[in-house]
């Protein structure tokens, strides 16, 4: 009992020491590492915490979020994994925010302010070396359900080309639930005859069909868009393959929000200014067979992918829809151990992000990685659209998902034929 009382006196007279943070000392640094990215002019967020003047007014709002862990949105589970791209608050940037709100929200003196944090103007990656945008905007309608957007985009590339970071920008924010593009290489038949430029909803026969459109007809991904994802950059050394006579095919899921308007959505490409040591690739666990029973609070299925050439796993995107309330992945080791990367345990279809590894894992063959998914599809999901229906896969967002991507470093001369895939 001493002890503790003791040291409740130091705390006590600690913070009574400590003066009280101020928006130019302490706020702002950490704004500019963890808030700016979105919470800039042109970015997603809705207002700029650039300036006292914009933050000051969000002062309780920020404390209520941040201490709410809605802000900044990371809904991986600290307990496992560590990754680069983590934009997570640490517990004295959290108290740090908070006091500032608590003790008048001060804004100090202009000369204790870190240098600002400088931007490319309207990228999140280095200034592009190449910009491919949908040459013709898709109307997205108000309402009703809107069918997965293709467009195909031919690179004019004539030779190899390696690309180090990618970033894709929709016009319209509000709209784009997600884009994938994936890279359909000369030979493909995959949406072959389509025309170049204009987006369209391919006609299908069969589920079958659609699935294998959705999937890329068994294309390269190279690289997804989500509200809030970090854009790919990747290590020197490593890069991404576009070769010569690729062409861009864009898949974007519009959601219709109650305003009618036009997209156009963007991409930059940053290329390789070293020859790479390293060629990213995607590749996936997914399970299409699973039904969620109605009403089922916590249903849980798995997929495995299984290593046959050696790579090395970079990063994690774990997609699931509405229903989603869980994600893990796995790694089983060749010898048995097994081991938790990553835990996803506030799913949130609104933060789908890619998590990248801080420590990039060897993977030998035969290891394999085990994804599993959790939903709850019962009526206290408020995201929930409805609990009375049994649930199986498909691209709306009333449907589900389950898919484990992966981008992993492999041996540029590696054939990908019997490899990653
Ligand atoms: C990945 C992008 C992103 C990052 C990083 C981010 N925010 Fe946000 N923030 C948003 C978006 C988008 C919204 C509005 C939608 C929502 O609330 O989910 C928002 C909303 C907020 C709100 C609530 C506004 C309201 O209307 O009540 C506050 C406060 C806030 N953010 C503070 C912060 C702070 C502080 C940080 C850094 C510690 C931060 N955010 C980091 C994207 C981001």
């Amino acid at each position: 009992m001493r002890f503790i009382l003791t040291g409740m006196v130091f705390a006590a007279v600690a913070s009574a020491q400590q003066p009280p943070p101020t928006f130019y000392k302490e706020v702002l640094p950490i704004l500019q590492s963890h808030c700016q990215e979105c919470h800039r002019p042109g970015e997603i967020a809705p207002m700029a915490l650039m300036t006292y003047e914009q933050t000051r007014p969000w002062a309780k709002a920020i404390k209520a979020n941040v201490l709410s862990g809605k802000m900044p949105p990371w809904p991986a589970d600290a307990h496992f994994g560590k990754f680069a791209n983590d934009r997570s608050l640490t517990r004295p940037e959290i108290d740090t925010l908070a006091a500032w709100a608590d003790s008048g929200a001060a804004e100090g003196r202009a000369k204790d302010a870190p240098p600002a944090r400088t931007f490319v103007d309207g990228w999140n990656i280095p200034k592009p070396d190449m910009v491919v945008r949908m040459p013709e905007a898709f109307a997205v309608p108000a309402k009703g359900a809107v069918e997965y957007q293709y467009i195909v985009i031919p690179s004019g590339f004539t030779e190899d080309k390696w690309v180090q970071a990618i970033e894709v920008r929709p016009s319209n924010r509000a709209v784009v639930h997600h884009a994938v593009v994936f890279l359909r290489e000369p030979g493909s038949r995959w949406l072959a005859g389509a025309k170049t430029g204009v987006p369209f909803a391919p006609e299908v026969s069969s589920a079958q069909e659609r699935m294998m459109n959705t999937g890329g007809g068994g294309s390269d991904i190279l690289t997804t868009y989500t509200p809030g994802m970090v854009p790919d950059q990747w290590q020197p050394g490593q890069a991404r393959l576009i070769k010569a006579g690729t062409d861009f095919v864009f898949q974007i899921h519009y959601t219709a929000n109650g305003t009618a308007g036009p997209d156009q959505t963007s991409m930059g490409l940053v290329f390789a200014k070293e020859p790479p040591k390293q060629r990213i690739v995607s590749v996936n666990a997914a399970n299409r067979m699973f039904r969620i029973p109605a009403g089922d609070p916590d249903y849980s299925a798995q997929a495995t992918y299984t290593v046959r050439a050696p790579m090395t796993l970079v990063n994690l995107f774990p997609h699931l829809h509405l229903r989603g309330k869980a994600f893990q992945y796995d790694v089983i080791y060749p010898d048995g151990r097994t081991d938790t990367i990553l835990k996803v345990d506030k799913w949130d279809l609104n933060w789908q992000l890619s998590y990248t590894l801080a420590q990039p894992l060897t993977l030998e063959p035969g290891t394999r990685i085990r994804a599993t998914a959790w939903w709850d599809n019962s009526a206290n999901n408020p995201a929930n659209p409805d609990p009375k229906a049994e649930v199986g896969w498909g691209e709306q967002s009333w449907e589900e998902m389950l898919v484990a991507f992966m981008n992993v470093a492999v041996d540029p001369n590696v054939s990908l034929r019997n490899g990653p895939r």
